[in-house]
């Protein structure tokens, strides 16, 4: 063994986890020097923060919560139109894309088990008649953005290191879908091992520790040390807009969006989506001990998930949909400072047995922000994640809410025409009823069969 093995098969025994050097003498020479690499990644130091995660499940902390203020942007019912003060900071946001300030992070780094599929999750396809996949879907959501403001912001795709290649290849594949390959930049996340009920590492085979992706809170680390905040900053980004690859309907910037967070000095701004069922499965923006926070619905006692204010609606009704605007001197101080996001530990199959698995929550970067700003966003027109593999978040669930609003949007845009059996909006085209009409404004449209609205050349 080297001095260098050596020091650090010392170092695993000192932390009780000498055991990951069992198979040590029977390894051939390549599969120690695999082991070695993968082991120098570990931060042992973590180990304590690993165990306190695991505690923590156990034992949550008291919390002392009460209801956050959110901005109400649109009414409330369809179409959802703009309140007065959306519209007047929709100009700063504008503003902020015209110059090209705002760049894009669409983190796909997750491995995606509910839904199953066999490949990345922005490979899946979702739409019902072009079968355009959600990477697509994202792609000409950007290009429409490109058009709109007349600079594309830059895309930044996070991706993890089991699906890296094939996300790559899928983008070269299809030349990037129309986007300048200059501005599509991948990056993969970090990884973090398990630790069994004894607290030992989990081995995934004799040269192996198991691990997995460290959570969509490792996106900042990764952004950090793959460079990627220092390329937004070389090319004048000053604000990132957050999305996952998963929700279908989300725009991927909203010039009202980036307004409010602009005008209002945020570092991290939220959309979330009103919780009116008290046992929705939803972390909640709320105050923790007057902290800005997401607590997980988990830590809600009975009383405070049915509270009801005078209004008689739920008082923690603010649901976390996972959509941020960060700006970038806040993730810039967070890398800076090498400020860690919390752990969070979860029971998982491992390997075909049970152990606790640990993941960094995006949302934790909250609480560390000096201002934080909320806006509510209608569910039905921003929030169609797909994660199962049936159910509401199931591919059949989520194209049926698609065909069902973008239908309501075009009996709106134009009253004269009968219903088509089946609509399908291009993401280039436009993203919610109160553009679809100007977007189709004097075409023939012809409903008698599947209708495909597309942008005309
Ligand atoms: P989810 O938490 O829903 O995870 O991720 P998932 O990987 O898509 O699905 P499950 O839980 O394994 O079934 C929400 C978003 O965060 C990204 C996902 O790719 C998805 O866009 N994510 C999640 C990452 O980028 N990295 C991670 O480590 C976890």
């Amino acid at each position: 063994m080297s001095d260098s093995s050596q020091a650090l098969r010392q170092n695993f025994q000192q932390a009780g986890q000498g055991h990951v050097f069992d198979a040590w003498d029977s390894l051939a020479e390549r599969a120690r020097r695999r082991l070695v690499r993968q082991l120098e990644q570990v931060d042992l130091a973590q180990l304590a923060a690993m165990r306190a995660a695991i505690t923590a499940v156990a034992g949550p902390v008291p919390r002392k919560l009460s209801p956050a203020p959110a901005f109400a942007m649109a009414d409330e019912s369809f179409p959802y139109l703009l309140h007065d003060a959306a519209r007047a900071v929709v100009p700063v946001g504008d503003r902020a894309l015209r110059r090209g300030e705002v760049a894009v992070i669409l983190v796909a780094g997750g491995q995606g088990t509910r839904l199953g599929f066999d490949g990345p999750k922005g490979c899946y396809p979702i739409l019902p008649l072009s079968g355009m996949t959600l990477f697509e879907v994202f792609a000409r959501k950007l290009l429409r953005a490109g058009r709109e403001y007349g600079r594309t912001p830059p895309l930044y795709v996070m991706v993890g290191n089991h699906n890296e290649q094939a996300t790559r290849a899928f983008f070269e594949e299809h030349r990037c879908f129309g986007l300048n390959p200059a501005d599509v930049k991948f990056f993969a996340q970090g990884e973090l091992p398990a630790l069994d009920d004894n607290g030992r590492l989990v081995m995934a085979g004799p040269d192996a520790l198991w691990t997995a992706p460290d959570g969509h809170g490792g996106v900042i680390a990764a952004m950090h040390s793959k460079g990627m905040l220092a390329d937004m900053r070389a090319r004048g980004v000053r604000y990132a807009s957050y999305v996952q690859v998963d929700n279908l309907q989300i725009p991927v910037v909203d010039a009202a969006f980036l307004g409010l967070h602009i005008s209002e000095g945020a570092e991290v701004s939220l959309k979330v989506v009103r919780k009116t069922d008290p046992a929705e499965k939803v972390g909640i923006y709320c105050l923790d001990d007057g902290v800005p926070s997401i607590v997980e619905y988990t830590e809600f006692t009975p009383a405070d998930s049915n509270l009801r204010g005078q209004d008689g609606r739920l008082a923690f009704w603010q649901g976390n949909m996972a959509v941020h605007v960060f700006g970038l001197e806040f993730l810039q101080r967070l890398a800076d400072t090498s400020t860690q996001l919390p752990l969070h530990a979860a029971r998982k199959k491992v390997n075909d047995a049970e152990a606790w698995k640990f993941e960094r929550f995006v949302f934790d970067t909250i609480p560390l922000a000096n201002r934080v700003v909320c806006m509510e966003v209608p569910r039905e027109e921003q929030f169609l994640p797909l994660k199962n593999p049936d159910g509401p978040f199931g591919p059949e669930g989520v194209r049926a809410a698609c065909q069902q609003y973008w239908k309501k949007a075009l009996k709106l845009a134009r009253p004269d025409l009968a219903e088509p059996p089946v609509i399908e909006v291009d993401p280039a085209l436009c993203e919610n009823a109160r553009e679809l009409a100007t977007a189709i404004q004097g075409r023939k449209v012809d409903t008698s069969g599947p209708l495909r609205l597309e942008p005309q050349a």
